[in-house]
């Protein structure tokens, strides 16, 4: 497993590049396994993202119809809160392309069918997961993780019982000290059952927590977006506010 960061002038520079990449990576997975499975996220980087796919004109060259879209965690509120990954996804880039309906899967809001047990709704996603997987979670090409100042991804939070998680595929969030406090996340090792993983982080706001992921000091707990890594490849894409002095 190898380790890259690449580090771009600015936030705008850091989304034009990963969208680029990931037009490549979807490609290259359809042209060799006939789909792709790609994990989106939620955050400032991952909107930014989607946002310059959308607007990309080599978006084309895809065949979105084999492109199989998951989130690796979500905000538990209702389908229409404007605070739903989902829903930023769906107006920066999903309404924009044309997506196979059937293959974007989105987890579910808490007036879905399970109403607000998040628990049922956590568990639903992972049948979901298993159900297209054939039994086990699918071999996700890509995966976009924000990192947050505290150095989490998805919904894993450092410190909480769900960082360590290993016998479940999706997990209930409850008291996220990120708004709002209940979720649904993606598990650590399903998060790293992708090709690559990729974490997208800018701003000053991140510098503290990119140095500590990537260089932990000895007897600290590693944050999150250390532990997190792509089977093949693990790509932080940064700004220059938010790279370590050294990278
Ligand atoms: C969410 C997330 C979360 C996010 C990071 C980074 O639903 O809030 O998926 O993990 O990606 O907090 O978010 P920012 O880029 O906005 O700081």
């Amino acid at each position: 497993m190898t380790r890259q960061i690449l580090v771009h002038p600015d936030p705008g520079t850091l989304a034009a590049a990963a969208t680029a990449r990931l037009l490549t990576a979807v490609v290259d997975a359809v042209a060799a396994r006939g789909q792709a499975h790609v994990v989106l996220t939620g955050g400032s980087n991952g909107n930014a993202l989607m946002a310059a796919l959308a607007a990309s004109s080599a978006a084309t060259a895809v065949d979105w119809g084999a492109v199989h879209f998951w989130w690796g965690d979500e905000r538990f509120v209702p389908a229409a809160d404007d605070d739903r990954n989902e829903k930023q996804a769906r107006s920066t880039l999903l309404s924009q392309m044309p997506f196979e309906v059937a293959r974007v899967h989105a987890m579910p809001p808490s007036d879905g069918p399970d109403g607000d047990d998040v628990d049922a709704a956590a568990a639903r996603y992972a049948a979901l997961l298993a159900s297209v997987g054939g039994g086990a979670v699918p071999q996700f090409d890509v995966t976009l993780l924000g990192v947050g100042p505290d150095g989490h991804v998805a919904s894993l939070f450092p410190g909480q019982p769900g960082l360590t998680v290993g016998d479940a595929s999706v997990i209930a969030v409850r008291e996220s000290p990120k708004p709002p406090p209940t979720r649904i996340s993606m598990t650590m090792p399903v998060l790293c059952a992708s090709r690559e993983v990729w974490l997208l982080a800018s701003g000053t706001g991140k510098a503290q927590a990119v140095a500590a992921a990537l260089s932990p000091s000895p007897g600290e707990p590693v944050l999150p977006a250390g532990r997190v890594h792509g089977e093949q490849r693990t790509l932080w894409f940064l700004d220059v506010d938010s790279a370590p002095a050294s990278s």
